[in-house]
């Protein structure tokens, strides 16, 4: 069997002009006429589904009866304008086989809206849906358009370890990583450590930003986009324990040119994927979302609110509304606050920057009040934050003062500390939640429905 096949997205758009195609693909649904059938084909490389006619005199029309919903096919036919409607070409089978049959009683997809909770159940089959489909298509489309926008702006691609020393967030969120057996990790810490692969404790990174940061401080700008992972105990919609992070890293930057940077690349990046994914999108503004397009094009034509923290807690205190958590100058934003400022408030995208020193990591920048750092965190419409970031402290001397302030293990730090010792410069950079602007464009409420198989708390099947 030769395998040279002909997408369905390739046939739709009329093939490449050749009298006889192969097409190959699963059963979407079978409807039986007098002497002939129509079959729904998709293979993934497009939404759209390809109508093949099996008449009595197609090799293998004896089968077709067998065909249910699921099973996979190869299809040999003509590619001819379709006299029907929907589509402007359908595939005339001239032989038909079965590939794999899926028995109907069974196949756990049938041909109705099915809710996301049932469909994480089986994320191996889910991707067969169309809106699975659609979002895979998407998540591919948008991960490309970062690379494309970092390629074009002058940032170098750098690998960053995924195993690492060192917690970058200092929030204690780390997943270790150990090649010890059941008996070596029940000696005591100390001897443990030792013990284990690297000679100390390992764990999976929650950034990619300190080893980020020595590049930058030596190719001017770059970028790592990879797997994140993040222990936090938080059940939410919008937090994974498996995600992937956008960060960029500049060297001679501000914050200023942090938020500028963020808000680029976000438009820049809704406005790729609404241009190249169109169909799949199309399919999220009608059954996920109508009021998608009118809030994306909102996203990309207006500036994004720029609002330092004291102004915000200063709205938040006024608002007429109860919230759960407290406000007030010094604490933490919490994800209700967050959404207040940006969708009742502001309705539109807010950057809040300059926060209380005393709740950021120790690695962003002090302002020169003392009490704040150059930080900044985008907040959107519908999902809240989608960037951290800030600038960087540059200068050694308030760097390991702020490192032993926080008791963190300054000899850990020594290359981190040397990249300031030696050609120190202002630098600045930020993480993206890669998931949360899949969210953004789709509509899509679940960081769980964002990705192909999700790692959350308490949920590692498949
Ligand atoms: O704000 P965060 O924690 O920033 C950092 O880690 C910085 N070191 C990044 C940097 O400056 N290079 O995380 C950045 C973004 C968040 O805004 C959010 O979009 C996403 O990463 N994020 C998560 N996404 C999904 N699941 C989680 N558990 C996430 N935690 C953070
Ligand atoms: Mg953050």
């Amino acid at each position: 069997m030769s395998i040279r096949r002909t997408t369905v997205l390739s046939a739709l758009g009329g093939g490449q002009g050749a009298a006889e195609i192969r097409v190959m693909g699963w059963v979407r649904t079978r409807r039986d006429a007098k002497g002939f059938s129509f079959l729904e084909i998709n293979d993934g490389s497009c939404l759209s589904n390809l109508q093949v006619v099996v008449d009595d005199t197609a090799t293998g029309a004896g089968l077709v009866k067998d065909l249910g919903t699921g099973a996979s096919v190869s299809v040999l036919g003509e590619l001819v304008p379709s006299p029907g409607k929907g589509q402007r070409f359908e595939l005339r089978a001239t032989s038909l086989e079965i590939l794999g049959p899926a028995d109907p009683e069974t196949y756990p997809l049938q041909k109705k809206r099915h809710s996301d909770e049932f469909l994480r159940t089986i994320a191996h089959l889910r991707p067969r849906t169309n809106k699975y489909g659609a979002m895979l298509r998407l998540r591919s489309a948008l991960g490309q358009a970062v690379h494309r926008y970092f390629a074009v702006n002058g940032f170098a691609w750098v690998h960053t370890p995924i195993i690492t020393g060192s917690d970058c967030e200092g929030a204690g969120e780390m997943f270790r990583v150990t090649a010890l057996s059941d008996a070596e990790a029940a000696l005591p810490a100390a001897a443990r450590a030792e013990k284990d692969f690297f000679g100390k404790n390992a764990f999976l990174t929650v950034s990619g930003q300190l080893t980020a940061e020595p590049l930058a401080l030596a190719l001017g700008k770059v970028y790592t986009f990879g797997p994140t992972f993040r222990a936090e105990h938080s059940d939410t919609s919008r937090h994974a324990a498996e995600f992937w992070m956008v960060e960029p890293e500049m060297a001679f930057a501000d914050l200023e040119d942090n938020m500028d940077l963020a808000e680029s690349l976000l438009k820049d990046l809704v406005t790729g994927v609404l241009r190249e994914c169109a169909e799949d999108f199309g399919l999220f503004a009608k059954f996920v979302d109508p009021g998608l397009p009118e809030r994306l094009a909102a996203f990309v034509a207006e500036p994004f609110v720029r609002l330092p923290y004291a102004e915000a807690v200063r709205i938040l205190l006024s608002a007429k509304k109860d919230f759960a958590y407290p406000v007030g100058p010094g604490l933490d934003l919490q994800s209700e606050h967050e959404r207040y400022l940006t969708e009742e408030h502001f309705r539109r995208p807010v950057i809040v920057y300059d926060y209380p020193r005393a709740i950021k990591a120790f690695y962003m920048r002090q302002n020169d009040d003392n009490e704040t750092v150059a930080a900044m965190d985008v907040l959107v419409p519908g999902i809240g934050e989608v960037v951290g970031g800030s600038a960087r402290e540059e200068r050694l001397d308030l760097l390991e003062a702020r490192i032993r302030e926080l008791a963190l293990p300054l000899e850990a730090y020594w290359w981190y500390l040397e990249t300031r010792r030696f050609g120190t410069v202002p630098h600045a950079g930020f993480g993206l939640g890669f998931e949360r602007v899949l969210m953004l464009v789709t509509g899509i409420g679940n960081i769980r429905d964002v990705m192909p198989f999700a790692r959350t708390w308490r949920h590692l099947e498949f």
